[in-house]
């Protein structure tokens, strides 16, 4: 028994480390260093094992681990881990189903149906009942070492009782719906990033360096599958693995059946199809797995997947919502991109209340007018879609829209069309919204990156009269910020601190931030590498400019007419008075992650211009050729993408990603491993 000294200071030292785990990861604002952190961390497991009937599961000496820092490791899985073949729809389903009838003679008998959880898989291996390691998938057959994080998901059983001498169960972790939209309030709040899906969010909580950052997550995991067992029982089937598995401690998924023949499998399919939303997690599917292990053996594998199950993947959803407008946003080159503002309406896992519409012409193919009833489509999460009007119930006597003559800002000026091309501008250098959009662009994630100065903020801002310019962001005090809505101290001080940040970006990225026309990431590099200082840049004449390699006369006359503006002049000039740097040439803040990649991106994204989503790529030493070829990486593919580098990319069998993948590709070097194909 522990004297009652260990037991008081066991006890102290758990609530202190709760609350230090709480400042660090909930409230970003940690008041105890990482070392006096592991300090208390490694005194509490000092006690913990000298007193074994202290120890528990819950305890912050288990759920975070010692090892703060860790980078994953490769791990070789001792049975190959494969993925599924695809059933697009249902006709697909039954194709498989009567592929299994012939290949075993007709006998086919039970199928477990279950969910396809949208998450990332997960290998755990237990060595006589401990876990010992926590493995993603990777290509199947080397995943990462992630068992640190693994250790903080509370589902994930750290002892099994009576468990074999090694045993490898396989599952799927995931975040919960209601986590997942606590952690993006939470990140929200706090100016951070938000994740696009939960699926995104699993996977990025996972790959954190700190355990104590995943700890904080919120994560869960269904077991679905066992990898390996040795010195344990035998099954006859599946039903009978993964109720063994359930009675060690693992969490198998409430509503998989076992059902009896193929009309079982159709049904459970169309079920979850109509009812997902009804969960508290995503799935994207249903999967359906013969039971019985001597028929698996029959049917066999082939490289990629075992022929006996399926995954059936649910269709892009769509619903049907009312369009009660439609309005135009200008970019910051006085592009006007119409938009639809929509009843907001629940697709594909989240809430809708806007889609893009692209331009005038795809307003006129589709016909859309204010007062439609709509079918707006998101198949996973790519960006909402309006498909088109429900014509049966379209009132009596609704106008068609017609495109506004003048632009939505305060100067009401005229928009311009110039024909032959599809975009209607407005051409007034003044337009406060053309303004704002050229702000938001130099603040970008491609352009200076000023974390949490997006889109909202920096409307607020303008709308105060505080932002005349990019050059004001850097006269931008906390009194000013803690005024807006959903700003409070902490968050004002962490813009404070981005900002602060930003002046010491590389001169290329503040060449690209700028904005100017034509001069995109490539140029700039070049330009820096040559003069080496903005002001010298400033100096030099046209041909001058003209004459260094990858420049050449248009951006050169470009530059020079974007330097000769006055206004644009006293911006530079703010940004000097400021301290931002103008001859940051040698160092890259970027790490050099991409090098030997080569990203094409298609069509627009959310948080990136053209330029800006290059300049992220080439500033990490990764290549943006403008075609897609064998040698792509990947493409990412934005709204409106080129039709011919998707249908490359598909033939090719070149990788499609999102933007959150895309994110994801630049954040760490690599693709994630779970593709969200838009
Ligand atoms: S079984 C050999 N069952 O889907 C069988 N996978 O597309 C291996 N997944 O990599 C997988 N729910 O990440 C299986 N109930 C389930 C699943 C499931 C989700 C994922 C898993 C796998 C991917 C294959």
């Amino acid at each position: 028994m522990a004297d009652p000294h260990s037991v008081d200071r066991v006890r102290a030292l758990r609530d202190t480390l709760r609350h230090h785990n709480d400042r660090y990861y909930l409230a970003d604002d940690p008041e105890i260093s990482d070392a006096e952190y592991d300090e208390l961390v490694r005194e509490l497991q000092g006690l913990e094992q000298a007193n074994p009937d202290l120890a528990t599961d819950g305890s912050p000496s288990r759920r975070v681990g010692g090892s703060v820092g860790a980078t994953f490791a490769p791990v070789t899985h001792s049975a190959a881990m494969m993925s599924l073949d695809n059933a697009m729809d249902e006709s697909e389903l039954r194709a498989w189903g009567d592929r299994v009838s012939r290949g075993l003679d007709g006998a086919a008998g039970q199928f477990v149906c279950e969910l396809k959880i949208d998450g990332l898989a997960m290998s755990l291996r237990y060595e006589a009942g401990r876990l010992v390691q926590a493995a993603t998938r990777g290509d199947g057959r080397v995943g990462e070492d992630v068992t640190a994080n693994v250790l903080t998901i509370g589902d994930v059983p750290q002892r099994l009782r009576g468990a074999p001498a090694v045993l490898e169960v396989r599952g799927e972790v995931y975040m919960s719906l209601a986590a997942f939209n606590a952690l993006n309030d939470r990140q929200g709040a706090l100016g951070d990033k938000q994740f696009a899906n939960p699926r995104n969010a699993a996977a990025g909580s996972l790959r954190q360096k700190d355990p104590r950052v995943t700890a904080s997550r919120e994560l869960s995991i269904w077991c679905y599958q066992i990898g390996l067992v040795e010195g344990g029982p035998t099954f006859g089937d599946h039903a009978e693995s993964m109720a063994w598995l359930g009675s060690l401690g693992f969490t198998i998924n409430p509503q998989t059946r076992v059902v009896d023949g193929l009309d079982g499998v159709y049904a459970f399919a169309r079920r979850w199809q109509a009812h997902r939303h009804e969960l508290a997690y995503e799935i994207d599917g249903a999967v359906a797995k013969v039971n019985n292990f001597e028929q698996r053996q029959r049917l066999g594998v082939t490289s990629k997947a075992p022929r006996w199950a399926i995954a059936y993947k649910f269709p892009p959803e769509e619903r049907f919502t009312l369009l009660r407008d439609i309005q135009v946003s200008v970019g910051r080159t006085g592009r006007t991109t119409p938009f639809a503002v929509l009843e907001p309406v629940f697709v594909g896992g989240s809430t809708v209340g806007m889609a893009t519409l692209h331009n005038q012409d795809q307003v006129a193919l589709k016909d859309v007018r204010p007062g439609d009833t709509v079918v707006v489509r998101k198949a996973g999460d790519v960006i909402p879609e309006v498909v088109g009007p429900v014509l049966s119930k379209r009132p009596d006597g609704l106008a068609p829209w017609v495109f506004p003559a003048r632009c939505p800002c305060p100067l009401d000026t005229e928009l311009v069309r110039i024909p032959g091309e599809a975009d209607t501008r407005c051409v007034e250098r003044d337009c406060p919204f053309q303004r704002d959009a050229r702000i938001i662009h130099f603040a970008s994630r491609g352009g200076m990156d000023i974390e949490g100065l997006g889109d909202k903020t920096v409307f607020a801002l303008s709308d105060r009269g505080l932002l005349a310019d990019a050059g004001d962001i850097y006269t931008l005090t906390r009194d000013h910020l803690i005024t807006l809505d959903g700003f409070g101290e902490l968050s004002a001080n962490k813009l404070l601190a981005s900002i602060a940040e930003s002046k010491s970006r590389p001169l290329p990225r503040l060449l690209v931030a700028l904005g100017c026309k034509n001069l995109g990431p490539s140029a700039s590099v070049a330009l820096a590498a040559t003069f080496g200082n903005l002001r010298s840049i400033m100096a030099a004449t046209q041909p001058d400019l003209a004459t260094v390699e990858g420049v050449g006369p248009v951006i050169a006359a470009s530059v020079t007419r974007w330097f000769g503006q006055p206004r644009n002049a006293a911006m530079i000039d703010k940004f000097e008075a400021a301290g931002v740097e103008f001859g940051n040439v040698e160092r890259s803040l970027l790490p050099q992650n991409l090098v030997g990649l080569a990203i094409v991106v298609t069509g627009s994204l959310d948080g990136f211009s053209r330029d800006s989503a290059e300049a992220a790529i080439v500033g990490r030493g990764g290549k943006s050729p403008g075609s897609v070829s064998k040698k792509t990486t990947a493409v990412v593919v934005g709204v409106d993408p080129g039709a011919s580098k998707l249908t490359k990319a598909t033939e090719l069998g070149v990788p499609i990603l999102d933007e959150a993948g895309f994110v994801y590709l630049l954040e760490n070097g690599h693709l994630p491993e779970v593709l969200s194909t838009p």
